[in-house]
Parts: C-alpha cells; sequence; structure tokens
C-alpha cells in the first residue's frame, strides 16, 4: 500500500509528538520538514531522517506531500494553513486552529472550496480516560447535566515565557486561556454543549506577558446547565492539575492527571467505581500526553474514507469562540452571549482594533 506523505512546518517543542507519530504509524511517511531556524531544523531533519526547508512554502511545491502539520507558532496557523490548502494539502493544525474567527472562519471556506480536510489537535479527546467520558455521555449515564468545571492549575515560568519571543503575547499566543488551557474547554464543551454566555476576570498577576497568567470565568450552556474554568500559570512552584468535572442527575466523574488521563471518581448507578479506579491507563510523559498518535492516525483514515476528522476545523473553532468570547468579557467588563461576531479577535488593549485588521489581510484567493 502506497504511504501517506507528511510534511511538518515548525519543529520546536511540539512537534516531536508529529514526527514520532509519523514514524511510528504504518502507512505513514515522512517527506520533508520546515522551520525558519536553521539549527531547529537541521536537529529535526537529522534525527528523522528527511530534508529540511527553511521556507515552508518551497516544500509545499512538493507532490509527494498529501498532509501538513502545523507546529510554528499560534498566530501564523491560520496563514501556513491557508497556503498548504491553496497548494492543495490536507492539513493537522496544532491548537488553537487561528487567533480570530475571521481567521478560523478563512480556513474553514477555502479547506471547503478546495475539497481538502483540516484537523486541529486537541489529542486529549482520544485520552482513554476522555473516550470513556464521552461513552457514558452518549449513553445518557449522566441523566441531565447540571454543571461542569475544568481546572488548569499549572506553572509556567518566566524562563518558559522566555523560551520565545511570541510566547504570551497577543499577536502570536494569548495568555493560559489560549494556550495551556484551551483542551480543557474543548472538553468541558465537548461534553456540556454548547455555550450561551461566558463572564470572566482575568489577571496577569506575575509573569511578563500581554496575554493573563490568571482567570477565571463563569459559563452558562444552552442546555441550562452551569459551568467553571480556572486557568493560571502560575501555581508555584510545578504542576498541580488538570482536571475536568462533569456532574449530572445520574452520574458524577472527575478526570485528572497530569494530562486530564487519569480517573479520579467514577459514580453512576451500577458501576463499581474502586474497579474503574484501579484501572488506571498509563501515566504520559508530559502534558501533551499520548493523544497525537491516534489523532494523526484518525485523520489518515478520514482522507482514505472519505469522511470529516474526529476533531475538524469547526469543531476546533468552538474552544476558540469561547476564549475570544472570554477575552471579550473582560475588555467590556460584562457577559458576552455567544455566538460572537465572526471579526472578533483577541486583543484587550489599545491594539485591539490594530490586530483586527491585521488580521483581515490574510491572503485568501
Ligand atoms: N497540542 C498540544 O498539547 C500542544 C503543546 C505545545 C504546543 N502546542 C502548540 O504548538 C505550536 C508550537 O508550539 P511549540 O511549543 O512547539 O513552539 P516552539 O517555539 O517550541 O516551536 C515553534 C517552531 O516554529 C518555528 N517557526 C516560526 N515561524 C516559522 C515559519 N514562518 N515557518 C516555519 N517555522 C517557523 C520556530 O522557529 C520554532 O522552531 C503552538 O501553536 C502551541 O500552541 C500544542
Amino acid at each position: 500500500m502506497e504511504k501517506v506523505g507528511f510534511g511538518v512546518i515548525g519543529c520546536g517543542r511540539i512537534s516531536k509528538n508529529h514526527f514520532e507519530a509519523i514514524r511510528t504509524l504504518t502507512g505513514a511517511q515522512l517527506i520533508a520538514a520546515a522551520d525558519i531556524d536553521p539549527q531547529a531544523l537541521e536537529g529535526a531533519a537529522e534525527k528523522y531522517g528527511c530534508p529540511g526547508y527553511l521556507n515552508y512554502k518551497e516544500m509545499l511545491n512538493n507532490p509527494e506531500i498529501q498532509i501538513i502539520n502545523i507546529c510554528t507558532p499560534s498566530g501564523l496557523h491560520a496563514q501556513i494553513a491557508l497556503d498548504a490548502i491553496q497548494a492543495g494539502k490536507h492539513v493537522i493544525i496544532e491548537k488553537p486552529m487561528a487567533m480570530s474567527l475571521y481567521e478560523a472562519d478563512t480556513v474553514i471556506s477555502a479547506a471547503k472550496k478546495a475539497g481538502v480536510k483540516v484537523g486541529i489537535v486537541h489529542q486529549n479527546r482520544f485520552n482513554n480516560a476522555v473516550v470513556k467520558l464521552r461513552h457514558a455521555y452518549n449513553k445518557g449515564d449522566f441523566g441531565q447535566l447540571t454543571h461542569g468545571a475544568a481546572v488548569v492549575r499549572w506553572n509556567r515560568n518566566d524562563d518558559y515565557y522566555a523560551q520565545a519571543p511570541w510566547r504570551g503575547t497577543w499577536e502570536h499566543d494569548g495568555g493560559c486561556l489560549m494556550n495551556q488551557s484551551i483542551h480543557i474547554i474543548d472538553l468541558l464543551q465537548w461534553m456540556m454543549g454548547a455555550v450561551e454566555s461566558v463572564f470572566a476576570y482575568t489577571a496577569t498577576k506575575l509573569r511578563k506577558i500581554e496575554g493573563e497568567d490568571v482567570a477565571v470565568v463563569v459559563l452558562k450552556f444552552k442546555s441550562g446547565a452551569l459551568g467553571i474554568i480556572e486557568a493560571a500559570t502560575t501555581i508555584f512552584p510545578t504542576n498541580l492539575e488538570e482536571t475536568l468535572n462533569i456532574f449530572g442527575s445520574t452520574g458524577t466523574a472527575v478526570l485528572g492527571g497530569i494530562a486530564v488521563n487519569k480517573i479520579e471518581a467514577w459514580r453512576f448507578n451500577g458501576e463499581d467505581e474502586a474497579a474503574v479506579l484501579a484501572e488506571q491507563s498509563a501515566v504520559p510523559p508530559n502534558v501533551y500526553g499520548f493523544g497525537h498518535k491516534n489523532l494523526i492516525e484518525d485523520f489518515m483514515e478520514a482522507i482514505a474514507n472519505n469522511r470529516e476528522p474526529a476533531i475538524n476545523a469547526e469543531e476546533g473553532r468552538k474552544a476558540l469562540e469561547i476564549i475570544l468570547a472570554i477575552y471579550h468579557s473582560v475588555k467590556y467588563k460584562k457577559e458576552i452571549k455567544l455566538p460572537l461576531r465572526e471579526e472578533f479577535t483577541i486583543g484587550v488593549d489599545n491594539n485591539y482594533a490594530q490586530h483586527s485588521e491585521y488580521r483581515k489581510k490574510l491572503v485568501c484567493s
């Protein structure tokens, strides 16, 4: 069987999960990698045995590549995705899929026009614990959902933010919501359903960044259920928890661990909680978890069977919209109702209009 060719753009921290997944998936073949940093590029090209490109646009001309994995700073995701789509490639985009709804919608419509698929990396949906949780939800085991709480109590110190100039900036990253907490926000909305409104306070307490390092949010879901998000990268001295709590009239589930991988509470009629807690999956080596491989495999199957990937662009857009609504709640000091107007973008300062204009200059034929 002919292998599916991959090209990875951006060879930094998260790219390793993509390279490793491609290396170990039957049917996948790494064709090339691209990075503007010669050292990062050389390291990846040598380790994974592929040619490297300093200009990703040249790599997009390679006809052996069918899938592009975008692992660059977040502010570049949409433009690179559009370039790849215009070159006829399917794209897997690291989270967040874009920094504004305008960008996200531009990517969605460009992919539809080109007939290519877009997948967004919310790999925690593939964690065994999360798969079990979703299965319980699908069976109706929770009864009526009453509320859900998502908590990210992590430490990202000054050294972390100093690693690269894009980190913590409004243009390319955002704060602890858009970067670190988007995964659990994705899971919260996946379980609780569409969000009706959000009200939030955020602050930048300890880190020297433009974005927030602490956030508290209350949510109303369209179902009438309520929600809470508490997010921080200020926790002393190291990561404490990433936890999803889902409560219903006939079910209680709490998932924690370092990457929402561990079942902490599992209370349903007729289920043996002790047995469930005793049967935990392997602990992942870091907060990225094990999900990239399953997500990329699902994406390959989606292409082969001409179906949508498990987390397509419309799915990835949902967590983005919630976070943008939260930023707007902070900016306008009020409850914000969803859906947002499509031009909403991030930025809570005087540069707001500038960001918006900048984002609208995206090239898309
Ligand atoms: N799914 C997850 O759990 C997860 C975890 C970490 C990061 N991420 C996301 O992955 C993305 C990258 O994060 P990271 O921590 O790997 O960042 P990083 O800074 O370690 O790596 C980014 C790489 O992109 C390269 N780059 C920058 N501009 C480029 C361009 N124009 N063309 C090609 N390469 C370019 C940089 O030189 C760098 O090597 C971010 O969007 C982040 O939010 C996702």
